[in-house]
């Protein structure tokens, strides 16, 4: 593809027999905010330091625009780089530290000072220039972090988990701090998260990682509506999951046999069209909105029966959790707006749990 401000090709690294990062192909848009999501330990700081140049990839090939750098020296591939430990120089200011990258440039003095100038403004430090870092809090001294990864103005810049320190609230505003400084600059950002709620707010796509392949890359709200993997349903947002066995086709509809032996149909259009086979374990899928509760009997859509064990009132909606009948499965999750209906249901009251039209997902089921 043309355009592409980084290429990862069939990227593998093996550390002995750990294999840390298999098969991972991925194309980065100039401009784009891309967030590498997934658990710990699933490959994202290995995925990171291959592609800044600490690490060397096993096999495969790194490319930033059309250029292979997969075996160039870290501080030849232009890349900015900013860590979850803010990795400041402790004995040196502010100002020096987010010059630092110039000074190894050998930029001159008064243009150093020009720009530690305009970077330090436009991450809100401007009056900070002369301290030291152990006078910051965590999360000034994480901006100069960043200042100082994007002072020479690195096509790629590169951040692992930059917030990862941070409470809350520091970090939903340093989110929107680098989402912004992000758009005014037109950067190109690779950032590590596991967070999957950091991850939805800032990206333009998100790649899923798991034991460190791609499992999906797509835009937040594909990645929603339309995971390819339980895995991904699971891990971005909340789903309920029910064990079953593949029946069949039937008028261009799956058949999925339950485990009290009913069988249940759900439209092809609304599922993988992964090939299934008659016997196959499967796992049927719906997330909590997508849910309702009836009083038991009432409603022949029913994909469950069971008895709501508790109520969590949230203001907007209400959480049930419900324990289906003669499942072992996990209680199901059941969210619904705060209404005369749903403020009604009562702690023990018998009850249908009822899918919208299209919300069932059909995957194979999940051997991870
Ligand atoms: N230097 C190393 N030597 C051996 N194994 C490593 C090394 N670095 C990472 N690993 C292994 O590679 C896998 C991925 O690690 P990492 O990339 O740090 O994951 P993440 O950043 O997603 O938490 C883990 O199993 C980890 O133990
Ligand atoms: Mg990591």
């Amino acid at each position: 593809m043309i355009g592409e401000a980084l290429t990862l090709q069939a990227l593998e690294k093996r550390y002995d027999k750990t294999v840390a990062i298999e098969d991972f192909s991925l194309g980065i848009r100039a401009g784009e905010f891309l967030s590498i999501l997934g658990p710990s330990g699933s490959g994202k700081t290995t995925l990171l330091t291959m592609i800044a140049g600490f690490e060397t990839p096993s096999s495969g090939m790194i490319k930033i625009g059309p250029r292979d750098v997969t075996y160039l020296a870290p501080n030849k591939r232009n890349i900015g780089m900013v860590f979850q430990r803010y990795a400041l120089f402790p004995h040196l200011s502010v100002a020096a530290n987010v010059a630092f990258p110039l000074r190894m440039r050998g930029i001159a003095e008064a243009a150093i000072k020009r720009k530690v100038d305009a970077v330090l403004e436009q991450v809100h430090l401007e009056a900070y220039a002369k301290r030291y870092p152990r006078q910051l809090s965590g999360g000034q001294q994480q901006r100069v972090a960043v200042a100082r990864a994007i002072i020479f103005e690195p096509p790629v810049l590169l951040m692992d988990e930059p917030l990862g320190a941070l409470d809350r609230k520091l970090r939903e505003k340093l989110q929107f701090e680098i989402k912004n400084l992000q758009q005014r600059l037109g950067a190109t950002v690779v950032y590590v998260t596991h967070d999957q709620e950091e991850a939805l707010t800032m990206s333009d796509r998100v790649a899923v990682v798991a034991a460190g392949r791609l499992a999906q890359i797509g835009s937040p709200i594909e990645l929603y509506r339309s995971p390819t993997s339980a895995f991904v349903g699971d891990f971005i947002g909340r789903m309920n999951f029910l064990e079953a066995t593949y029946a069949g086709h039937h008028g261009g509809r799956h058949a999925i046999r339950m485990r009290d032996g009913g069988v249940v149909t759900i439209d092809t259009a609304d599922s993988r069209p992964a090939a299934f086979s008659a016997g196959q374990s499967v796992s049927l899928a719906v997330r909590p909105e997508r849910l309702s509760l009836a009083p038991q009997g009432r409603d022949r859509g029913a994909l469950l029966t069971g008895t709501i064990e508790a109520s969590v009132f949230a203001g907007s909606f209400f959480l049930f959790l419900v324990r289906p009948y003669g499942e072992t499965a996990a209680l199901w999750q059941v969210q619904m707006p705060a209404d005369p209906l749903s403020g009604n249901l009562r702690q023990g009251d018998h009850v249908d749990i009822v899918p919208e039209h299209g919300a069932l997902r059909l995957f194979e089921k999940s051997g991870a």
